[in-house]
Order: structure tokens, then sequence, then C-alpha cells
């Protein structure tokens, strides 16, 4: 099947993308003490000489004292931080590529480091790291105002450094999906609540902070995911409707793009119809979505954490869904953290070329 779709440009407000591929966002922990090297700007950059339209960024903190959990993970405010970040996107830019940071706050999930631990307590909805499980104490009204500063602040900071996009982190059981999650979020007050909507409040003044910030000819991705790492199998929505009621007031608030994150690209979201997540999402919202989850790959990013190989699989099926407009753009996780050069050789029929993914690709900044 011809790869020819993947090459259409795609436009939104300011920005324009010479293709459809998207580099997924990927923690490496490589910025000790939270400041990017040079080696992650050469990292980048070298994604974007391989032909990748738009590359968002590893989640990166923003300005609340346990944003992140790893003080290898870079963060995105403080002079030393941010001038690290402004050589990564000038250098992207120099190679051609365009580029968005992920804005993180990584919530009630506790640091693997073994003598580090965040300078301040765990933030989260309300004291649970997943249902039933204490983890900290409920954010107070005064931290989650912080907290959406923080963000907005952050965005500022994106647009001054000559990103191109912001991206917002609301997916896998972070911070911002805490708040969705009713397994997580059991407050009583105008952040929590019963329906989808009322806990969809803090991700959306966020966004409303962000797009103030920004201005309105900024691009602000979204990054949203049924699943979660406490739970593979929760659906914040079972039904398109619920979709629906939980999407819209995120849109309404100034979101751009949608990122829909599945371990799976090719799975359908409900019973009855075979669009996925990202399709399901633009046709609930109109808004143009990404899509994501072992494109070219033939395993998923949870198994490889465990040391399972990928082998290369075919893209027809991502062509097809494409094809159709079901989503706008396809993010690429670990097939370009193996091979900055991936793209190309999709672009030239180089198929004899393409890797497997091996785990050993985790440990360096290839
Ligand atoms: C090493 C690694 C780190 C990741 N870190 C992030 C992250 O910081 N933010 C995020 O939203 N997703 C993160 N993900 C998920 C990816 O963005 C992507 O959704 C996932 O890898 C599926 O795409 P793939 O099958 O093409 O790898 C990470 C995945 C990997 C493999």
């Amino acid at each position: 099947m011809s790869s020819d779709v993947l090459f259409r440009p795609f436009k939104i407000k300011g920005l324009n993308l010479p293709n459809r591929v998207v580099m997924a966002p990927m923690t490496r922990s490589f910025s000790p003490g939270g400041i990017p090297t040079e080696d992650v700007a050469r990292y980048y950059r070298r994604r974007a000489e391989g032909a990748v339209g738009f590359i968002i960024s590893e989640g990166t903190g923003v300005d609340r004292p346990a944003s992140l959990n790893d003080p290898n993970v870079p963060r995105f405010h403080g002079e030393k931080e941010l001038a690290g970040w402004r050589r990564v996107v000038d250098g992207v830019h120099a190679a051609g590529g365009l580029m968005a940071p992920q804005l993180w706050h990584v919530g009630a999930v506790r640091t693997r480091a073994k003598d580090w631990s965040p300078p301040g307590a765990y933030d989260s909805p309300s004291g649970l790291s997943r249902p039933e499980k204490k983890f900290g104490e409920p954010m107070s009204e005064e931290d989650i105002a912080d907290a959406i500063r923080a963000f907005a602040d952050a965005a500022l900071a994106a647009k001054r450094l000559g990103f191109d996009a912001v991206e917002l982190h609301g997916a896998h059981g972070y911070l911002i999906d805490q708040f969705f999650w009713e397994g997580t979020n059991r407050r009583e007050d105008t952040y929590g609540g019963k329906d989808l909507p009322g806990r969809a409040r803090f991700a959306a003044e966020i966004v409303h902070a962000v797009r103030k910030s920004v201005g309105t000819d900024f691009p602000i991705l979204l990054r949203i995911s049924q699943w979660k790492q406490q739970d593979f199998e929760v659906k914040l929505a079972d039904t398109p409707r619920a979709l629906e009621a939980w999407l819209k007031p995120l849109v309404d608030a100034g979101v751009d793009i949608l990122h829909c994150s599945q371990r799976r690209f090719w799975e359908p979201e409900f019973d009855g119809s075979d669009l996925n997540f990202a399709g399901w999402a633009k046709k609930v919202t109109g808004v143009p979505t990404i899509s994501v989850g072992s494109v070219g790959l033939s395993g998923e990013f949870i198994a490889a954490y465990g040391g399972e190989s990928s082998r290369p699989a075919s893209l027809d099926e991502l062509i097809r869904r494409l094809g159709r407009e079901e989503f706008d753009l396809v993010a690429v996780g670990r097939a370009l953290l193996q091979d900055p050069q991936w793209l190309l050789k999709v672009r030239d029929g180089r198929t004899e070329e393409l890797m497997a993914f091996e785990r050993t690709a985790f440990a360096a900044l290839s």
C-alpha cells in the first residue's frame, strides 16, 4: 500500500506540518538535575533530520514542588532548564523540524528513585494513587490554583522560547487524569463529582489559563487516554455520548488537537464500529486528532518495558484509516526511539531496513 497519505501536509493555526508523522512524547531521564543536555538536543535534532514533521518532547515538569518523580526528567521552569530547552528547540528548527514540549505533572505517582524524593508533597485530587489507595493529601484550592498557574507559565515560556505549540499531558493516570478518573477523584467540591464534565473542570481551567497566556494563534494539544497505568481496563467514557460530554468542555476551553493515546491504534473504542479512540474523539468534537499505539511494530510499549522485543509490522491498516481521515496525525514512539531514520525508510520504501525494537534502546540517547 502506498504511504503517500503519511506525507501530506497538515495545517492548524500557525502550525504548518510537512507530513502526518509526529514523534510521540517519551520520557528518557537523561536530563540530570532537570536540565536538558546537549545530548538531549542532538537526540531530538536527529529525529528532525529524519524528516519527522512534528516532535513532541518527553514529559517536562511544570513549576510545582512535586510535579516530577524523577531527578533526571527535564523541568520546564528555571533559567538553566529553559536555556537547555532553547538549545533543543533551536536544534530542531535548524534541521527543519517543529516542536512542542509536553507539559507534565505526575500527581500521585511515587518516585522509583532510591536516594531522592521530590522537594515537596505529592499533589493529587483526593490523596489517592489508585482507587482506595491512600497516598498523600488532597490538593487544597490554593494548590489547584497554583498548579493551573504553573501550566500557564510553562506554556508562555514555551512560546517565548520559540516552540511551535504546547501539549498538556492529560493521560495515563498522572495528575490531570487523576482528576478525570472517578477512582482517584473523590472530591465533593467543584473539581470533583459524579459526572465526567465536572471532573474535567481542572483540565478545562488549565486549558483556559494556557490559552490566555499564549494567545489565540498558538496551538494547544491535549493528550488523553481512557486507560491508566494503574488499570489498563478503565474507560472514563463508555459510550460516544459520554466521550462527547468529557471532551466538549475541553475543546470549548481552547484545545486545538486531541492526542488520543491507545496502546494499539487498531483497537475499536466502542462496540459496533471499528473507529478507534482518535476516530471517535474527532467524530464527537470535530477537532483534529492524533492516533498512536504500536505503529510499525508488532508489540505494544508496556510489554517493551518488560523486555519484549517488537518486530517491524505493516503500516497498511494505519494508512487505510488515515486515508479515510478517521484521524489527522499519527504519533510514533518506539520505532523512532530505536531509529531516527525510520520515517525516511518508510518514505523511500526501504522496508527491509526497518528495525526491530529492542529494550536496549532505552539505555541510550542514540
Ligand atoms: C520510553 C517511553 C517513555 C514514554 N514517556 C511518555 C511521556 O513522557 N508522556 C506520554 O504521554 N507518553 C509517554 N510514553 C508513551 C508514548 O508516547 C506512546 O504513547 C507509546 O510508546 C505508544 O507508542 P509506540 O507503540 O509507537 O511506542 C512513553 C513511551 C515510552 C516507550
